[in-house]
């Protein structure tokens, strides 16, 4: 990725942890920040990262000295947030795996003592365990002499066309005198999921009705095949009173009552055309579950995640020109604020995962000119 060459003086050293794919190093490099460290250790992340950045995260960072890791000015990192959200287990800080992985933060942190720590994580953790967790972090750091700062800001409202709620957090070193803290206000630019789409010609993949099963009549009874390639698909095909598979038999079923297996239905075809910064619903695929949701491209997307399931599982459905198709990776990298040309040469469902983990760059820049801003005021660093 190209750097930023700053000959600003306030040049400051960060370090990178639950590194992913590089999210806070390309918000700070933007500003000039050199960044001495970097640990991730998925290793799907670890070559997206090199590819962009010339350098491999070093891996598991509960098993990192403090010590070998260089001195730095900043502290960034997106820290796991499994434990926290919403569609996690909410164990937090019980969740020795996950949660703990904020000690490790912690550790560095009272080692280096860097001038700023600076993290991110899902909405959710502001209420998780009745706003205890957050208060905990704030508790922990502030006993090691930071003030803390943190604020919920939804990236819809700052540009960028996506649904994204996450919680953004600030501690600054206390001898640096920064008492109070100001987040970014909301910029409220009217942009739309549209203006950031390919070509449904580059979206093939990701047209749903093309890719869904569908029942075909055959002398006897039915099968159900791939509706794109014909194929008939193994895994619906039953047993019939002579003997015959078993196997999803209810799903096949519904594959030939309705013609096929998730169903679409528009139903909002009037909102389709109105104006709005948030997401517009226009329909449901089968039972409208995680995964099955239609929104009008005239809004802005879902938000993007790792994980969940369903026919338009992590990005959710979109109606582009009468197709209902998932966004592609490269949308999804647009929706992230990442720029086109950043390298991502790993499999669609890899790339998907990777950039529902990371981080907005646009909303991670605000906040970051005001942390300089803040630091530099005091004339204290
Ligand atoms: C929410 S993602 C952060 C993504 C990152 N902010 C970005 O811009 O892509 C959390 C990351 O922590 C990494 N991680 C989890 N446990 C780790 C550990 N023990 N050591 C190093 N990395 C870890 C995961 O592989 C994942 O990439």
């Amino acid at each position: 990725m190209p750097q930023k060459k700053s000959k600003d003086s306030n040049r400051l050293k960060f370090i990178d942890l639950f590194a992913g794919i590089g999210g806070f190093r390309l918000a700070l490099e933007m500003f000039g920040e050199e960044c001495v460290f970097s640990s991730d250790f998925n290793k799907n992340s670890q070559i997206v990262y090199r590819d962009n950045f010339k350098e491999t995260p070093k891996g598991d960072i509960t098993k990192i000295k403090a010590k070998e890791i260089p001195p730095h000015d900043v502290l960034c990192a997106g820290f796991p947030c499994q434990p926290f959200s919403v569609s996690g287990n909410q164990k937090g800080f019980d969740d020795l795996n996950n949660g703990n992985l904020f000690l490790n933060i912690e550790r560095i942190a009272k080692h280096h003592k860097p001038k700023v720590i600076f993290l991110e994580n899902v909405g959710h953790l502001e209420r998780h365990n009745d706003g205890n967790t957050l208060e905990t972090i704030k508790r922990n750091l502030s006993n090691m002499g930071y003030n803390f700062f943190y604020e919920v800001l939804n990236s819809s409202d700052y540009g960028v066309p996506q649904h994204r709620k996450r919680i953004y957090m600030v501690a600054f070193r206390k001898d640096l005198g920064v008492s109070s803290f100001k987040f970014p206000e909301p910029t409220m630019k009217e942009v739309k999921l549209k203006d950031f789409l390919e070509p449904n010609s580059k979206a093939k993949n990701q047209i749903i009705d093309e890719t869904l099963p569908k029942a075909v009549k055959i002398e006897g009874g039915w099968k159900v095949v791939n509706k794109k390639t014909g194929k008939t698909l193994r895994k619906f095909l039953w047993k019939d009173k002579k003997g015959r598979r078993v196997n999803a038999k209810k799903k096949a079923e519904d594959v030939v009552k309705k013609g096929m297996l998730h169903p679409i239905d528009i139903h909002d075809r009037e909102n389709v055309q109105s104006r709005a910064i948030k997401t517009i619903r226009v329909g449901t695929i089968g039972k409208g579950g995680q995964g099955e949701r239609i929104y009008s491209v005239n809004g802005h997307s879902a938000t993007l995640t790792a994980s969940t399931g369903g026919v338009a599982s992590k990005t959710q459905a979109y109606l582009v020109k009468g197709k209902v198709r998932k966004l592609t990776p490269l949308e999804c990298k647009r929706l992230m604020g990442f720029p086109d040309n950043f390298k991502m040469d790993v499999i669609d469902g890899t790339a998907y995962t990777l950039l529902g983990n990371s981080v907005v760059i646009p909303v991670l820049k605000l906040i970051y000119r005001e942390i300089k801003q803040s630091i530099y005021k005091n004339g204290k660093n």
